[in-house]
């Protein structure tokens, strides 16, 4: 039995109020979750107060402690994305979090779409739901699916290295959520990709999932990135 059954299917619609809103609470949201990173800190101890870029020598300027590139996320002119959308603040994009076990994400879901089954392999994530209503889950070692639903204002910890996933159930509105990670590079593990587009052997697909060849071709087919 579905659980969404009771979700309405009309068209997606992006009401202008709705993103505005789901923008609005952004500035407030990643400063205080900024700090709940910290509790679940797991990159090695530095012995430096930070790690300065190999390129500057003397003090390193204020700038290379600040990220501007989440500024769009809060600009009311900026169209929601399309797509489910994942913009990070890690390593890779702010070199300033190296060694300081924190990072962050802002999570867009369009009305309807997922956030399909991951992990993140060296961090524990707490997500805080902006806007919207999100139906999450992750599954443990033992194979048990934990599941709930989450409204404005909720927070769900999806533990370290457990696959997990998101879904905007409403058929007609956005849902935004910002996450912190306790690594600086907590890292991303789709469950899909992985699996179907790696280039695993097709036999060795079928006969994990005892699924014949064809089967599988479709499920990479519909995996491969459109043109
Ligand atoms: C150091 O390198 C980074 C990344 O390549 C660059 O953004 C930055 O401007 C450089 N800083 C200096 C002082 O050259
Ligand atoms: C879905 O989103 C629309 C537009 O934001 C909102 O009016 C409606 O209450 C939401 N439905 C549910 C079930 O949350």
């Amino acid at each position: 039995m579905c659980p969404f059954e009771d979700f309405p299917t009309s068209p997606v619609l992006f009401d202008s109020a709705t993103s505005a809103m789901a923008r609005l609470s952004f500035t407030l949201l990643v400063a205080a979750l900024a700090s709940f990173g910290l509790a679940t800190a797991s990159d090695p101890d530095l012995l430096t107060d930070f790690i300065a870029p190999a390129n500057v020598t003397g003090q390193v300027p204020g700038s290379f402690f600040k990220y501007s590139k989440m500024r769009p996320l809060t600009d009311d002119n900026v169209a929601f994305p399309k797509e489910f959308t994942a913009t990070k603040a890690s390593l890779a994009e702010f070199p300033a979090l190296n060694g300081q076990s924190v990072s962050l994400a802002v999570l867009q879901y369009p009305a309807g779409t997922v956030n399909p089954p991951h992990t993140h392999p060296r961090s524990a994530e707490l997500l805080f739901v902006t806007s919207g209503t999100l139906f999450v889950g992750f599954i443990d070692t033992t194979n048990k699916l934990y599941t709930e639903t989450l409204q404005a204002g909720d927070m769900f910890i999806f533990p370290k290295g457990l696959v997990h996933f998101q879904y905007n159930t409403n058929q007609s509105g956005v849902a935004v959520a910002v996450s912190a990670f306790g690594s600086s590079n907590a890292g991303t593990i789709s469950i899909p990709k992985t699996v179907f587009t790696a280039g695993i052997d097709e036999t060795v697909l079928a006969k994990s999932f005892k699924a014949s060849v064809d089967d599988i071709k479709k499920l990479e087919y519909g995996l491969k990135p459109k043109a």
